[in-house]
């Protein structure tokens, strides 16, 4: 197993990172190392994506590369990253090896595929403010857009929205999405669909887990407005850009949660 780590100027991270996600959509490590931003996509050799696409995706932002090979317990030491998301006793996101922690929603999702094993902060902010909707008793159709692993259209489910929609563009977020809804028991409408060139269907609950230059994009093509929008991925600074992208169809900012450099909105009409 190769480790193939890029740093990168902090100040052209973000960029860089929606770059590698087109080419490593199963995620990237992402490491904090001062001036700079270390980005990391593990596989055997051969499966990586070749090193100048790579390079080329990350353009001038690039500081270096390197490439380290993984001892043999590098499974075991990865099982042992990837520990159960629990927010309270309401929602547990857990790998498939770790034990049931009897929470009242319980997802199992495997790390090993598509973006979103609930350990990312932008994942963990979804999920939070979708806790605080189905509290509310907000129910009924919902559309996930850039469902990556499911994880939060799975959450939707099993919380009782339905139908629900989960739309990735990446054909292995649509397969591990399809496969998570198994695992997990829940019925969803898994489709591919690219929001920079199709209209994605409306509903009135949305969750969109997306960079900022792709919820701009979305905000510019909003089929029908939703009655309230999940808007996450986005770095804290960013969060009144994207707060006025979505205003323009009558939504307006509920709640904003904040995780490190990351910030998640509600929006609702009014
Ligand atoms: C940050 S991940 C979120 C995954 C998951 N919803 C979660 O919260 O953990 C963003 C997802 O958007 C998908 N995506 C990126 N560009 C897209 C596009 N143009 N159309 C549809 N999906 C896209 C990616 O493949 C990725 O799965």
């Amino acid at each position: 197993m190769i480790r193939l780590a890029l740093r990168v100027a902090r100040a052209d991270a973000e960029i860089a990172l929606a770059e590698l996600l087109e080419l490593a959509p199963s995620g990237v490590e992402e490491v904090d190392r001062g001036d700079f931003v270390e980005y990391a996509v593990y596989g055997p050799p051969g499966e990586l994506p070749e090193l100048p696409e790579l390079e080329a995706a990350v353009g001038g932002a690039l500081v270096e590369v390197t490439t380290s090979e993984l001892p043999d317990d590098w499974n075991e030491r990865w099982k042992d990253f990837h520990k159960p998301l629990v927010l309270g006793d309401r929602l547990v996101v857990r790998p498939p090896w770790e034990p049931a922690l009897g929470a009242a929603v319980e997802l199992v999702i495997d790390p090993a595929q598509a973006f979103g094993t609930g350990s990312h902060a932008t994942t963990r902010l979804c999920l939070e403010l979708l806790l605080s909707l189905a509290q509310e008793g907000a129910r009924g159709p919902l559309v996930d857009v850039g469902c990556g692993s499911g994880v939060l259209a799975i959450a939707a489910a099993q919380l009782g929205w339905g139908p629900v929609v989960a739309i990735d563009y990446d054909p292995l977020s649509v397969e591990a999405t399809i496969e998570n809804a198994t695992v997990n028991g829940v019925t969803l409408d898994v489709r591919r669909g690219d929001l920079r060139t199709e209209t994605m269907p409306a509903a009135p609950t949305v969750l969109a887990n997306l960079l900022r230059p792709l919820l701009l994009e979305y905000a510019a093509n909003l089929p029908e407005p939703p009655q309230r929008l999940i808007a996450s991925g986005l770095l804290v600074h960013e969060a009144d850009e994207i707060a006025a992208a979505f205003e323009r169809h009558g939504l307006r900012e509920r709640s904003r949660l904040e995780l490190g450099e990351w910030a998640a909105l509600l929006l609702t009409v009014a």
